[in-house]
Parts: structure tokens; C-alpha cells; sequence
């Protein structure tokens, strides 16, 4: 018997990609889902989905950069829905800029929606998650969390502090015999629309189509419904690190092995991709 069976849920950004994916196959596993995202229409088709094939599904237009909305909201579902055992803080945003071009304006906002969306919902949820006696939190940073990469400056920043803030709260709540499990994820390439939909600095919007197509033919090996998978697999392992493809597996062992080192070889292969 899953985990996941009988248990509420919650995800955001399941309006898209891997939150869509993670909505549909909790439902799948048994879960009453509460879902949002900030792309109404997106939400809508997710909980169409979702509601064809059984699921019991409550939708909010949540912005998860808006602290208060967070902390309101998150008090509003385990309201309604009795308790909350499963937070996946998944909505997320990508950028194009290096440092030097880049307005502290868009650092800021992959900031408060990449990092700080993902620390609002864990607080938020975090006593509801205790209440349940039975809960659990995932965290999604990147592979872009493991190593830094040429134009991801603000993104690598924010994917690393989901990993430091997700590692520290995991050791903080075992030490604690809290009744909450952490997960920090790390996917590959899966996909979706993440790149389609990335802002860029001036500098480099011409070249948006060139990356979104070499990310869609080239780095984008993993489905949104298998990344699902690999999560809600974790999840049930719980388990506190899950990588996601073989991509994210030679990154892993790869920075590991390499150490400092491993930037010549990126160095190599940004200036090679053109990226
Ligand atoms: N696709 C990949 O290759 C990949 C790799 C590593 C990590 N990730 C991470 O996985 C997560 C999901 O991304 P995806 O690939 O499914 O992308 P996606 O663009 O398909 O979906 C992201 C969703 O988040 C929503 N969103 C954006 N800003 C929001 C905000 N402020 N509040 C609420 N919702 C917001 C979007 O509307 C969208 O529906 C992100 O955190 C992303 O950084 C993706």
C-alpha cells in the first residue's frame, strides 16, 4: 500500500511540467490534492485532468513569492481538508543573464519566487505538516543546485540555497523526532515548458529560441510524468536526496569526483553549446 493513499497533498506550480505530473499521479496514488500555480488557465487543465480521473481536487491562484498569501492559504487547506501531510514547493522560474549584465531586479525576483516561494511554503505548511503526526516536505532545487553553470548565476544562487535551507531543516526535524520527513530534489533535464517560458536579460533574448530549442532536442531527457515518479518513489522511501535522470546522476558523481575542477569542463561545453 503507497503512502501517498489517503493522505492531502500539496504542490505548486501545477500548472505546468513536473507540478501537473506530480498532481496527477498523487491522485493516481490515492491523495486529496490541493493545487496552485499563479497561470489560471494552466491550474484549470491540471484539475480537469486530475478530476477525470477521480481525484478530489481543490485549485488556488497562489503566488508563492507573497508571504502572507502563502501563510493564509496553507492555514485555509488544512482547514478545509482536515489536515496536510505532503508539501511539494515546486514552482519555479528560470533566467538568462550573467552578472555582470544582469539588473539586481531579476536576481531579486528568481530569488523570491526560486528560494524564498520554497521557504515560505515550508514554513508555512511546516505546523500543519506537524499536526498531521504523519508528514513529509519536498523541496525542488535543480542539478543546477549541485554545480554552477555560465548565465544560470541567479538560478544556480537559488537552486543551492533550496539545497543548504532543505539539507539543514532535514537534520534539524530527525534531531528534533519531529513526525515530518524532508525531501530535496535535484531533476535533470525533464521536459517542460521552463525554458520556453524563462526571461532573459536584453543581452541574450535573441537568443532564447536557439537555448529553448537546444533544450527541448538535446537536455530534456526525462518525461514530466517519470520525474513524477522518481519523486513519489522517494517520497515513499523517504528518502532526503532524489536525483532525477541519468543526467542528474553523472552531474552528481561527476562534481563529486572532479571537484573545483569540474568548471573547465563546463567552460568547455557552454562555450561549445553556444549557451
Ligand atoms: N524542467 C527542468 O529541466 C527542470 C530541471 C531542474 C529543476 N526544475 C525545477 O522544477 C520545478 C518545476 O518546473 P517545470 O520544469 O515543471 O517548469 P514549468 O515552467 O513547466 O512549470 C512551472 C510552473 O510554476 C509556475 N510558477 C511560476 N512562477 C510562479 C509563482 N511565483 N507562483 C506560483 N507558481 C509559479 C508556472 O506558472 C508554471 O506553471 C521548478 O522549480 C524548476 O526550477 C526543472
Amino acid at each position: 500500500m503507497s503512502w501517498i493513499n489517503g493522505k492531502v497533498a500539496v504542490v505548486t506550480g501545477a500548472g505546468s511540467g513536473i507540478g501537473r505530473a506530480l498532481a496527477l499521479e498523487l491522485v493516481r496514488r490515492g491523495a486529496t490534492i490541493a493545487i496552485s500555480d499563479v497561470d489560471v488557465a494552466g491550474l484549470e487543465a491540471t484539475a480537469e485532468q486530475a478530476r477525470a480521473i477521480g481525484g478530489t481536487v481543490r485549485t488556488d491562484t497562489i503566488d508563492v513569492s507573497q508571504r502572507e498569501v502563502v501563510e493564509h492559504y496553507a492555514d485555509s487547506v488544512a482547514a478545509e481538508l482536515g489536515r496536510v501531510n505532503l508539501v511539494i514547493n515546486n514552482a519555479g522560474i528560470a533566467y538568462f543573464g550573467n552578472v555582470t549584465e544582469m539588473p539586481y531586479k531579476d536576481l531579486e525576483r528568481v530569488m523570491d519566487v526560486d528560494f524564498w516561494g520554497v521557504v515560505n511554503g515550508t514554513k508555512a505548511f511546516l505546523p500543519h505538516l506537524e499536526a498531521s503526526g504523519d508528514g513529509h516536505v519536498v523541496n525542488i532545487s535543480s542539478v543546477f543546485g549541485l554545480f554552477g553553470v555560465p548565465s544560470q548565476s541567479a538560478y544556480n544562487a537559488a537552486k543551492f540555497a533550496v539545497r543548504g535551507f532543505t539539507e539543514a531543516l532535514a537534520m534539524e526535524l530527525k534531531m528534533a523526532q519531529k513526525p515530518v520527513s524532508v525531501t530535496c530534489v535535484h531533476p535533470g533535464g525533464i521536459k517542460t515548458n521552463i525554458v520556453r517560458n524563462a526571461t532573459a536579460v536584453d543581452e541574450r533574448i535573441d537568443q532564447k529560441g536557439d537555448i529553448s530549442a537546444h533544450f527541448d532536442k538535446v537536455l530534456a531527457r526525462t518525461t514530466p510524468a517519470k520525474a513524477a515518479n522518481v519523486i513519489l518513489d522517494g517520497v515513499e522511501k523517504k528518502k532526503v536526496r532524489v536525483l532525477i535522470g541519468a543526467d542528474a546522476k553523472i552531474i552528481d558523481a561527476f562534481v563529486r569526483v572532479a571537484g573545483p575542477r569540474y568548471q573547465g569542463v563546463v567552460r568547455w561545453a557552454s562555450g561549445k553549446s553556444g549557451i
